[in-house]
């Protein structure tokens, strides 16, 4: 009796503590998720900022940015269609959601080729204000 009544205040700190890192260190799963946390982001680095636009994103898709390379290179300028990389001709899947609903579905895959694409595209990280826009303008996209 002493035991339980001893042991059940901490196997509830415990649960609850365990509940908490599970929130805290949940992924985004959804491209809705996404494009939250990104507004987050971009609201934090500018308090001003208002919302995405897809028209800003669709212009920076296609737009090259001091190299050769637009995402639209590779990604074509249609998103719901396949691409293919530009060097290796390696086919890559549709970007758009409507037309590939594996898309910004994995965080850690979508950090890693926003990451390594815009690298390639921009010589920089793509700043949240310009994924949220990227994302918004790829929600817009019929299959
Ligand atoms: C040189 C070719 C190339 C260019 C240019 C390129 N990409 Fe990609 N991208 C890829 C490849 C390859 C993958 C990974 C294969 C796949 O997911 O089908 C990928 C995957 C992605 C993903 C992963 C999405 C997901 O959830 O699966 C995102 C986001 C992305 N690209 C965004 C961009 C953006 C934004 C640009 C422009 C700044 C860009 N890409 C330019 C080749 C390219």
């Amino acid at each position: 009796m002493t035991v339980t009544k001893s042991l059940s205040p901490i196997a509830a700190l415990l649960l609850a503590s365990l509940v908490a890192s599970a929130h805290a260190q949940a992924p985004a799963r959804t491209p809705v998720d996404f494009q939250a946390t990104l507004l987050a982001e971009a609201r934090q680095a500018n308090p001003a900022f208002k919302a995405f636009s897809a028209e800003r994103g669709q212009t920076f898709f296609t737009a090259t940015h001091g190299n050769d390379w637009s995402c639209s290179t590779c990604h074509t300028r249609n998103p719901a269609q396949a691409g293919a990389h530009d060097k290796t001709k390696k086919p890559i899947d549709a970007l758009a959601p409507s037309a590939n609903p594996r898309r910004f579905t994995d965080a850690a895959k979508v950090d890693k080729w926003f990451r390594r694409n815009c690298k390639d595209v921009l010589a920089r990280e793509c700043t949240a204000e310009e994924k949220g826009d990227l994302l918004t303008y790829l929600l817009t996209v019929k299959p």
